[in-house]
């Protein structure tokens, strides 16, 4: 439970720590004190634009004595400027100096979506629009073949770069695509999921393929609400269900649907930089959900996406933009 496996002698651990939006300012400390407190499965991407930090916090853990390297579990995800094959490497290379490592456990395709290059020199995170000086900035489509993408991922783990290779944001017919020609097959599917968002088809379909399941925004609309994607009524840890269920495990709403979402076989990588909070979400192994309270959570489902391109790419970034329908 505390580790899933992916063959080959390697376990991804089921508890990971995300760090979208996760301050510059705090990244290295939090990173240092997730380390601390026993976390070994980091969730970074260049987009985040706090690699470098969480780099710090890396080394700085490890000259502490904390973990040696080859006891994290570190991902990163390219970002949607570089899906031409010419540029994969280029970003890959990237997120490994900013992160301090000279290896990543997992390198994910963030989204199925590729937009116009933008150098490093120019712009780094890229973003989403391609001139944000622009006086009507907007996303800048630039349509690259996913097996073309996903060859230059292949190169990456024969270097030795990447240990494993993965998608995000994919559904079935494009995972479907994707194994009629892949050499190298994705270890790793990374989705939004959450009580109010369940993809059972989805995960049944990757646990048949033997492809591990990981559930980023897994505590659904918290995370959302700030930027005004959601509302609080929006929040499954409100649920009354839920909190009963907390009640009765003496728990924290957070920590049942964490619990939920690893007892159902996913990876689950909340974010926070509260300190305890960092520790709350991890302690989730000392408890376990009847087989009622499982379908009893798993029945708040309303497909409610909170991290919807075909939505917020519009609104935000000019540009109508739906992967899902
Ligand atoms: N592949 C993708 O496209 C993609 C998209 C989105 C996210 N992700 C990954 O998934 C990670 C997690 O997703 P997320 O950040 O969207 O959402 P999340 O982890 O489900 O929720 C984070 C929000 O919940 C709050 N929170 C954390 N622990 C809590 C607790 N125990 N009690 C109450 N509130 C708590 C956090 O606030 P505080 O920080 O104040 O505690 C934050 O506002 C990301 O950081 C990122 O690594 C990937």
């Amino acid at each position: 439970m505390k580790a899933i496996n992916l063959g080959k002698n390697q376990q991804i651990p089921s508890v990971g720590l995300g760090f979208w939006k996760i301050d510059n300012a705090l990244a290295a400390e939090v990173t240092t004190e997730a380390i601390r407190v026993g976390y070994r499965h980091l969730d970074c991407a260049s987009d985040y634009g706090n690699e470098s930090f969480v780099g710090l916090g890396i080394e700085n853990a490890i000259r502490k004595g904390l973990c040696l390297r080859e006891d994290l579990w570190v991902t990163s995800k390219l970002w949607n400027t570089y899906h031409h094959p010419e540029h994969v490497e280029l970003a890959c290379r990237k997120s490994l100096k900013d992160l301090r490592v000279d290896y990543l456990d997992l390198y994910l395709i963030h989204f199925p979506i590729s937009l116009a290059y933008v150098p490093f020199e120019e712009r780094y995170p890229a973003g989403w629009f391609y001139d944000p000086s622009s006086p009507n900035p907007a996303m800048k489509p630039s349509p690259v073949p996913i097996a073309d993408t996903w060859g230059a991922m292949e190169r990456l783990v024969e270097k030795g770069l990447v240990k494993n290779i993965g998608i995000s944001n994919f559904s079935t017919s494009l995972i479907r695509d994707l194994l009629s020609y892949a050499a190298i097959r994705p270890a790793v599917l990374q989705v939004e999921s959450h009580p109010y968002l369940v993809q059972p088809k989805l995960l049944r379909y990757c646990q048949g393929e033997g492809i591990v399941f990981t559930s980023f925004s897994p505590l659904g609309a918290p995370s959302y609400i700030p930027i005004g994607m959601a509302t609080e009524k929006d929040s499954a840890m409100n649920e009354p269900l839920v909190r009963s269920i907390a009640a009765s495990h003496k728990k924290s709403a957070a920590q049942v649907l964490l619990r939920w979402g690893i007892q159902r076989g996913t990876a689950v990588i909340p974010k926070t930089s509260n300190p305890a909070r960092l520790f709350e979400n991890l302690s989730i192994f000392d408890f376990e959900l009847t087989v009622d309270q499982m379908r009893g959570i798993a029945a708040l489902d309303r497909n409610l996406r909170f991290n919807d391109p075909g939505v917020f790419c519009e609104s935000a970034f000019g540009c109508f933009y739906p992967i899902y329908e």
